[in-house]
């Protein structure tokens, strides 16, 4: 049997309605920014492999340190015991994060890395004698799949069996450019009425919720208001992480840094799971205590897995070198080229880009969102011509290894300016048909 009959047989795949899905492409091998099935086809991974993958697929430095970490200690309790890939992580992401970052709690996904942040926010007050039960987020955001990180997402298609369970959260509508001051209103309101422990955030881009991209400028002065109420301010740096905003954290943009920091997908280079909440010594400070009870009692089995710590040592010396520090800005003036190529394109309705993320907005005539049927069409298309572009909707994103090279980052906006030529005759032909209708 092959492969792919074998996976039919017992795999529930993610995000996938098992009966209508085309099926699967069974990838055997690795290299670059390039992927190959077990026919040998080749495809270009402009996604990074859903926003993991930071240094292209297999890379020998990667493999060799987390082999050698292998042979040495695999795993080790992380509580009442530690191990020097752990403590090292540690020293060296302090010193990267902005300068009010101190702690480190590890955890292994993207998920409970902002659930750390939720729960920790909450206890911070809960240890100080306070209930501060709401958390405030921007209105469509994503922070996750588990129950903390859904009810703080906003309240999309695919949550609603669970929709009931999910505690409340206050939502402000995301700054966009000429929209800050609405924004700014929404947060004084609730901040006034509502016993708030945090505002948790996607710092300047909306990755889920289609690349929405706002400034810095916006984000600060919404930080600087929670911060005057006392209230704790969340980056969920999830998807922004390790460079993809141009800078190594979007919270680098920031007059105001966060408290908590949400780190996962990138830290391992995409080799594997491990996320990390970093807090300030201030929110420490109120855990430390002779009284067991304002512990902070959470812990996963992997938490700080020596296997996952030694992959994003490895990923983190490759991301602070000479050759990484060289490729995102020249993949951000490469996006930068196209999108002044592409402006005012009649099959947009917006190019967006920061760092090494550009994002197309196509015009859809239905309604947009993900079940839009341009989705597929898109996905298809590009997959048609060996390129892994994964459509949020009716929006193209190129977020790619940042070992990705010129010529290959032109195959892909070959690819979308033909995309583009495409949908704009789809959408005359629908023109002309509803004109001969009438
Ligand atoms: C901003 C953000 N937060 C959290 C998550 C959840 O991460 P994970 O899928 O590793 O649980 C994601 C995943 O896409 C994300 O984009």
């Amino acid at each position: 049997m092959s492969i792919l009959e074998r996976d039919q047989q017992y795999v529930w795949h993610p995000y996938t309605q098992m009966k209508t899905a085309p099926l699967p492409i069974p990838i055997v091998r690795g290299e670059g920014a390039w992927l190959y099935d077990e026919n040998g086809r080749a495809y270009l991974d402009a996604v990074s492999s859903w926003w993991v993958n930071i240094h292209g697929h297999a890379h020998p430095f990667l493999a060799e340190r987390v082999n050698a970490q292998f042979h040495t200690l695999e795993h080790i309790i992380f509580a009442g015991f530690t191990h020097p890939p752990a403590v090292e992580l540690a020293e060296q992401l302090v010193q990267v994060l902005p300068d009010n970052q101190a702690r480190i709690f590890y955890s292994d996904n993207g998920s409970t890395a902002v659930e750390i942040g939720i729960k920790m926010a909450v206890q911070y007050f809960y240890n100080q004698g306070q209930a501060r039960p709401k958390i405030i987020a921007f209105e469509n955001g994503f922070h996750g799949e588990t129950f903390g990180a859904m009810a703080a997402s906003s309240p999309f298609a695919f949550n609603r069996a669970w929709q009931d369970m999910l505690f409340q959260v206050e939502r402000i509508p995301v700054p966009l450019a000429g929209q800050e001051a609405e924004s700014l209103a929404a947060l004084d309101k609730i901040l006034a009425t509502e016993e708030v422990a945090a505002f948790l955030f996607e710092p300047l881009i909306q990755g889920a919720g289609g690349m929405v991209m706002y400034s810095p400028e916006a984000l600060d002065a919404l930080i600087e208001k929670c911060r005057e109420a006392g209230v704790l301010c969340i980056a969920d740096e999830v998807m922004t992480g390790f460079g993809r905003t141009g800078r190594l954290f979007a919270s680098d943009y920031l007059k105001n840094p966060p408290d908590i920091m949400c780190m996962s997908k990138g830290l391992t280079g995409g080799s594997l799971p491990l996320a990390v909440t970093s807090c300030t010594q201030a929110i420490y400070d109120e855990f430390w205590s002779d009284d067991k009870m304002k512990a902070f009692y959470h812990g996963h089995s992997y938490t700080a897995n020596p296997l996952g710590c030694a992959a994003a040592l490895a990923s983190l010396e490759l991301m602070l070198g000479k050759e990484r520090q060289q490729d995102i800005p020249r993949i951000q003036a490469r996006h930068e080229t196209f999108m002044q190529k592409i402006a005012g394109h009649p099959a947009l309705s917006d190019i967006r880009c920061r760092g090494t993320i550009i994002a197309f907005e196509f015009i859809s005539p239905a309604a947009t969102g993900y079940f839009n049927q341009l989705r597929d069409q898109l996905y298809n298309f590009f997959l048609d011509r060996g390129l892994l572009l994964r459509p949020l909707g009716n929006v193209i994103y190129i977020m790619p290894p940042y070992c990705i090279t010129d010529e290959e980052l032109q195959l892909l906006y070959d690819a979308i300016e033909a995309a583009m030529a495409w949908h704009h005759n789809q959408l005359q032909s629908l023109i002309a048909k509803s004109e001969a209708d009438s």
